[in-house]
């Protein structure tokens, strides 16, 4: 395909976005324009490599990829098993890491293990059905929240939570612990599919890049 044609690329906004852009720079890709922090805008354009970058909310970074409004996303697989969007999981880049976990205060692990009907609130509905009704088999009530989900168990909204856990600060602060592990997270590398095809060599050659520094 022809070199003309740019390769978009769609970032979750924060910390992820920071940190891609560091590994971005050690391969050679660099983007000055969106080191400004007082900028408003919202996508910056490397025309030496022909790339265009934007910055999106993390749940949208798999829609923009999937319809091809990018042809790489960076976001975390938190988001991709929630959103559960047909792209390519192309790259682990090893950054971002921490777990999906159902916490709350230490008398409800034995709800947990007793298969009763609880509530359960989370921002990851979907992965929290997954795992209640699919893994382990357990019909329980789910609880979208949009944020602060710790908030759940102390007000009484529900028993429990599904939600990330990074250092378990936020959880120590509020009197609730980790009862269940439900998976590994970290940030990902996704390819809308029909890009992988037209733009294959320098997709390939992007991801063998990216593999190169993250082994060092
Ligand atoms: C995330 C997550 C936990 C917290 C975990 O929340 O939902 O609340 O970080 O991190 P820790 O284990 O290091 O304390 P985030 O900061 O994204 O805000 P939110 O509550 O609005 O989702």
């Amino acid at each position: 395909m022809s070199e003309d044609r740019y390769l978009t690329f769609a970032l979750g906004k924060g910390r992820l976005a920071n940190k891609t852009l560091e590994l971005f720079e050690k391969i050679g890709i660099t983007c000055e324009e969106m080191k400004d922090k007082n900028t408003r805008k919202l996508i910056f354009v490397d025309e030496k490599n022909k790339l265009k970058f934007f910055l999106s909310k993390g749940p949208d970074v798999p829609t923009y990829v999937e319809y091809g409004a990018a042809d790489i996303g960076v976001v975390g697989k938190d988001t991709l098993l929630e959103e559960n969007r047909r792209v390519y999981e192309v790259l682990d880049l090893g950054y971002g890491k921490c777990k999906m976990c159902v916490c709350g205060p230490k008398e409800a692990k034995e709800l947990l293990q007793h298969h009763e009907m609880i509530r359960v609130a989370s921002k990851y509905p979907n992965i929290a059905k997954d795992y209640f009704y699919n893994k382990k088999h357990q019909t329980v009530d789910i609880i979208k929240l949009n944020g602060s989900v710790e908030l759940g168990p102390i007000v009484k909204l529900s028993d429990v939570i599904v939600d990330i856990v990074e250092t378990g600060g936020t959880l120590k602060e509020n009197g609730l612990e980790v009862l269940e592990e439900i998976c590994p997270l970290s940030a990902r590398m996704i390819v809308n599919q029909v890009s992988m095809q037209m733009e294959a060599d320098r997709i390939k050659k992007l991801i063998q890049d990216l593999k190169g520094v993250l082994a060092e």
